[in-house]
């Protein structure tokens, strides 16, 4: 059903506007993908640098293969993962409208289907590419609620409110341009699950190429230092990020990813938690070590990067 919200949104980016828009992932600062102006508009308000492209949002497959030129195995991912949380990069098809802008003047191009109802309403709605990075700062910690979109960005944006994102990390990123397909960013459809459709996925991510410069060094960082791998409080004042059952004394605050170990309800909750506890109340944020496996290699990739300073 269009309601009122949504329909002032879709007017709002037919006017070459910006809005916050959920996705099943976070919430993304959207603006349509094959406007210069709108696309000048998203990275001036995240402070992004302009050659870190953004990623297109199309209502359908349908859509998308007329945007990209799509290999056999980007197919096969797009039938089984699409309307989800995957982006593949293939490469633009010669009369592709979307913004040189958008995809930072590269042959290639980002693209997602996704499956929130919300943003699927807005697409329907608007009939045009949505370029939509995570709907914060550039290089702060991502929104998974409407309200983390307004304390980031105050007045200055129009946000349709679709509640808590239920996946909580971004997109799983393959590059579907190259030969053989590269995982470059990993997120809540693991490793595994992508090699179940395409076998010869590389996961070698090339940490040091900015191909994905959404994989800088230092990135989804809280105002607050953050420590990896905590075991017990180093400082006085610390919060704790916790992860399991067997909790450590002395910290200040905690919140429990999952108490049960749950990787996919931990995902889900880590950039609300971290949110929550980047507060001038506490003098850091300890997290608890994550198995490093499935959908952990995601969250410890998103640790990683905040920690680094
Ligand atoms: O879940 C998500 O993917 C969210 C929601 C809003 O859809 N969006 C998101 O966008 O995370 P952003 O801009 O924060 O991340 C986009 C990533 C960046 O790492 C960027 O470098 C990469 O996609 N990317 C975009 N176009 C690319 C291209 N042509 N080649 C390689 N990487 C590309
Ligand atoms: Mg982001």
């Amino acid at each position: 059903m269009i309601t009122q919200a949504i329909r002032q949104v879709i007017d709002l980016l037919k006017q070459g506007k910006v809005v916050a828009i959920p996705t099943e992932t976070v919430y993304g600062l959207a603006g349509d993908a094959t406007n210069d102006m709108a696309c000048a508009q998203i990275f001036e308000l995240k402070g992004r640098p302009t050659f870190n492209p953004l990623i297109s949002h199309v209502y359908s497959l349908e859509e998308a293969l007329k945007l990209g030129d799509f290999s056999k195995q980007a197919l096969q991912l797009a039938e089984h993962f699409w309307p989800g949380p995957l982006t593949l990069i293939v490469k633009r098809k010669a009369n592709c409208p979307i913004s040189y802008l958008a995809s930072a003047g590269l042959d290639t191009i980002a693209l997602r289907v996704p499956s929130h109802p919300l943003m699927r309403e807005v697409l329907k709605g608007v009939q045009t590419p949505l370029a939509a990075p995570s709907a914060n700062p550039s290089g702060f910690l991502s929104p998974t609620t409407a309200q983390h979109v307004e304390k980031q960005f105050h007045e200055k944006l129009v946000v349709l409110d679709g509640g808590t994102c239920a996946v909580g990390i971004e997109s799983t990123i393959v590059d579907t341009s190259v030969p053989i397909p590269c995982l470059l960013r990993p997120g809540i459809l693991t490793a595994a699950d992508l090699k179940k459709v395409i076998p010869n996925l590389s996961t070698n991510l090339i940490s040091d190429k900015i191909n994905a410069p959404g994989q800088l060094k230092s990135h989804y960082k809280p105002t607050l230092p953050l420590r990896i791998n905590a075991s017990y409080p180093l400082n006085e004042g610390e919060a704790l990020l916790a992860f399991g059952a067997n909790i450590p004394e002395g910290y200040k605050k905690v919140l429990n990813l999952s108490e049960t170990e749950n990787l996919k309800e931990a995902a889900a909750h880590l950039f609300a938690y971290l949110h929550l506890l980047d507060s001038p109340k506490y003098k850091g944020i300890a997290v608890m070590p994550i198995p490093n496996v499935g959908i952990g290699l995601a969250i410890n990739d998103r640790l990683k990067r905040a920690s680094f300073s």
